[in-house]
């Protein structure tokens, strides 16, 4: 039997429901690592770098928000849906590029350093670690920042993670993410050359309420 997933399709119609807010509240809301509004960290996370590159951008919100400080920021998405979005919310600004790309194919090929790279659930949480951390960190300048948030691993169930993402009826679309406790991320980034990793589990507001995993480290 032929395996089929159509990642693109899938993210594309994601694309495709986002809610549209005003362009002010869009980026007054970007940068928000956690999954409950004004909660958590925010910007300052990153630090204050000249040059950033978001993994899995999305409509390009934070990109967005950064570059209207002054930061030459990159966002790569596979989803051409995405990608439009952003170039349509957001190609005015002038320090905003947008990358319609696999962030694999993107960081074998690209040229290009930067001096933080980050996923709001992003790509990361979509893409082998062990595939994906080696070429951010050679993207990275020295001593540059990787910053990452995506959902905590549920109790037990560590590593891949595949999901049917239309649900179980009709065409097999299927996505894999990436799910490990903190002390765990820590490892893998150590095991690939990063220093300083530190990983967490940012509490929800409501106690048992799904948190959110945060993960940084230095190259
Ligand atoms: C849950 S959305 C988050 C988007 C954005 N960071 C935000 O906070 O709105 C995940 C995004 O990752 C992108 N993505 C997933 N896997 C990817 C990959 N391998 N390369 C590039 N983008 C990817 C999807 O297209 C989607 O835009």
């Amino acid at each position: 039997m032929t395996a089929v997933t159509d990642l693109t399709t899938y993210w594309d119609r994601y694309a495709g429901q986002l809610p549209t807010p005003p362009r002010e509240d869009a980026l007054k809301d970007a940068l928000r690592w956690c999954q409950y509004p004004d909660h958590g960290p925010g910007p300052e996370l990153l630090g204050e770098p000249a040059t950033t590159l978001e993994l899995g951008c999305g409509r390009g919100d934070a990109v967005a928000a950064l570059a209207t400080t002054g930061v030459d920021a990159t966002g790569v998405d596979l989803s051409a849906e995405h990608v439009r979005a952003a170039h349509e919310w957001w190609g005015d600004l002038p320090n905003a590029r947008f990358v319609h790309a696999d962030v694999v194919d993107y960081l074998s090929t690209t040229r290009g350093r930067w001096e933080a790279a980050y996923s709001i659930w992003g790509a990361v949480w979509f893409t082998d670690p062990d595939v994906l951390l080696p070429l951010v960190r050679e993207r990275l300048v020295p001593g540059g920042r990787l910053t990452f948030a995506q959902a905590p691993a549920v109790p037990g169930a560590y590593g891949v993670q595949g999901i049917y993402a239309t649900g179980f009826r009709g065409r097999k679309v299927w996505v894999y993410r990436w799910a490990y406790e903190p002390e765990t991320w820590e490892e893998i980034l150590t095991r690939h050359g990063f220093t300083g990793a530190r990983a967490w589990v940012e509490p929800a507001p409501e106690p048992d309420h799904v948190g959110t995993l945060i993960v940084r480290a230095s190259a």
